[in-house]
């Protein structure tokens, strides 16, 4: 079975065939909460051993709206907390004969485990450290959306500088981003304090900055993160205050990038830390919202896709 686990295992064009994939359903999504099909009889297991609000409901709404069965499994209530291991629980999972899984884990590479353990297919919702790769695909949606709209898209998004700003050694929706960015022509901006970024990310072809006003002179996006202090363990972790001073989106600082610099956020969102809500809320400027409208579409598109193979169906486009 073919899984969806990171953007590093994804070529170009695949992650554009999932794009344009996605497109049926943000026009379907927009004219009425209609449910399709294409999915019927089959059951979605979303296994979430992390909190989540957008991800996990998004799933949930994808897979009903194209007419699955889906069942949630939280991890706060399941045999986990009864010392159950990730191995038993994956072979678990898969004697329900699940058609597809989704799952959400702590621990970088516990998709990777599952996904060899079980029939079905899995998608990665964010794993540890690692990746979040249906977040970068529905961001890079949402962003050729907007672009679209201005008229500004070409084919993909060579010319474009994308500031990526926050925690960036915790964040998986960083690493998926800057991949999917990169592959569709993207220059990649990192900013963080020097402690939060990552070690030997310029090898992955990163520009990396400490100072944000440096960062975002002539940017064409910001994506802004937060601070996953959750997972700091001994790291300098800047007050609240001080973070805000010297990396948090305000009005005045996002005059530094380009004039119609576009502001985005995968959330959740720490309002005054890492972003101002007179940012976060500009109409014309930040998709926020729009990336989680995004976030539908694109994980029924994905759903759609990963199926399609237990459907006698040709599932990834030219790679099939
Ligand atoms: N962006 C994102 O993954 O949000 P949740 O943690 O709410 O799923």
């Amino acid at each position: 079975h073919r899984d969806l686990i990171g953007i590093g295992h994804l070529e170009r064009h695949e992650i554009l065939f999932l794009l344009d994939e996605a497109e049926q359903w943000v026009t379907l999504n927009r004219q009425a909460t209609k449910h399709e099909n294409l999915l019927s009889g089959m059951t979605v297991i979303n296994a979430f051993f992390e909190n989540s609000t957008r991800t996990l409901l998004s799933f949930e709404i994808a897979g009903k709206r194209l007419g699955a069965d889906v069942v949630n499994m939280h991890a706060a209530q399941s045999s986990v907390k009864k010392g159950e291991t990730l191995i038993d629980t994956a072979i678990t999972l898969n004697a329900m004969r699940a058609d597809a899984i989704v799952i959400r884990h702590g621990s970088s590479g516990a998709t990777q485990l599952i996904a060899d353990k079980v029939d079905c297919p899995v998608l990665n919702a964010g794993d540890g450290q690692h990746e979040h790769p249906t977040q970068a695909l529905l961001d890079a949606l949402a962003l050729r959306h907007s672009l679209r709209e201005r008229g500004e898209m070409a084919e993909d998004f060579t010319g474009l500088t994308i500031v990526i700003c926050g925690d960036i050694l915790h964040s998986r929706v960083a690493r998926s981003n800057l991949l999917c960015l990169q592959a569709l022509g993207a220059t990649v901006r990192l900013c963080a304090p020097p402690a939060l970024v990552p070690m030997g990310i310029e090898a992955m072809g990163a520009e990396v900055f400490h100072d944000f006003d440096a960062a975002l002179a002539g940017a064409d996006v910001a994506m802004m993160l937060r601070l996953q202090t959750e997972r700091m363990s001994g790291q300098f972790i800047p007050s609240a205050r001080e973070y805000h001073h010297l990396y948090g989106l305000t009005k005045k600082r996002l005059g530094k990038a380009a004039k119609t610099a576009l502001v985005m956020h995968p959330g959740p969102m720490n309002r005054g830390v890492e972003i101002d809500s007179e940012v976060a809320d500009m109409i014309d400027r930040s998709i926020i919202t729009r990336q989680v409208e995004m976030g539908v579409a694109m994980r029924m598109a994905a759903l759609d896709i990963l199926t399609r193979r237990a459907r006698g169906v040709n599932g990834w486009g030219e790679a099939e």
